[in-house]
């Protein structure tokens, strides 16, 4: 069998139960490097690890498949939640092992990122511009989405879309420069954090591993001050 688990942004902390007992049971683990050495403490020593990147994917996972072929449980370990950002890689394992598999959800960055910044989902869109193709479609949808004025929680493309691109691709199509923005780096290990205005993040630098909020001009009530 191939079960997919989300195996939590960064630190095994984010990773459901389940899925930890998917991983140790596992004859076989494979993933990209990174996701895979969050969860090798739990590996057993007996599994097959399969390490991938993004050029060499399709060829490693034709090896987990056969390996699935072969009657070995496998895992393969997606960061955060599968859900979130994760439905391109899903395809691939599907595609290559030629049948639906069991996704197991995690914890998305995106909602660690909400409850660190005391973000309601119901009034936030999430987007993600890592994905390959054309980001068109995606950057118009934002525009409208804040022009609505609801927030956006944004992952950023790292080879041509990050925050500094984001923020000079809104401004420059109308969006207000007022709107208060956060920028998280590695928000599972608390690297940092950054909080300004859309013009202050243009000249801003953040690393691969960055999410983004914006949130909107005039926050909607949450009806919290009326809660016992
Ligand atoms: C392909 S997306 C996968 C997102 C993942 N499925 C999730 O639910 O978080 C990878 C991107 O998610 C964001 N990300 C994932 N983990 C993160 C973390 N711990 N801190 C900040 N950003 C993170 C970064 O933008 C990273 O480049």
């Amino acid at each position: 069998m191939i079960v997919c688990v989300g195996a939590g942004p960064g630190h095994l902390d984010y990773l459901t139960q389940k899925g930890a007992r998917l991983i140790a049971e596992a004859d076989v683990v494979a993933g990209f490097g990174a996701v895979v050495d969050v969860v090798r403490p739990l590996i057993s020593g007996s599994a097959q690890i399969i390490t991938m990147g993004y050029k060499d994917q399709v060829a490693r996972l034709a090896e987990v498949a056969q390996l699935h072929h072969a009657d070995k449980n496998c895992v393969v370990v997606f960061m955060g939640d599968i859900h979130f950002s994760g439905f391109q890689f899903l395809e691939r394992v599907e595609t290559a092992c030629g049948q639906r598999v069991e996704a197991v959800p995690g914890i998305s960055s995106a909602q660690i990122l909400a409850s660190k910044e005391r973000v309601c989902f119901d009034e936030t869109t999430f987007f993600t511009f890592h994905r390959r193709g054309d980001l068109g479609p995606f950057k118009a949808h934002l525009r409208e989405v804040l022009a609505a004025g609801r927030g956006a929680i944004i992952i950023p493309r790292p080879w041509d879309f990050m925050p500094r691109d984001i923020a000079a691709y809104l401004l420059a199509s109308g969006a207000n420069p007022a709107h208060r923005v956060a920028v998280w780096e590695n928000l599972t290990r608390a690297e940092a954090d950054w909080q300004g205005s859309l013009t202050e993040l243009e000249t801003r630098d953040f690393s691969d591993m960055s999410i983004m909020l914006v949130r909107p001009l005039t926050p909607l009530p949450t009806g919290l001050e009326g809660e016992a």
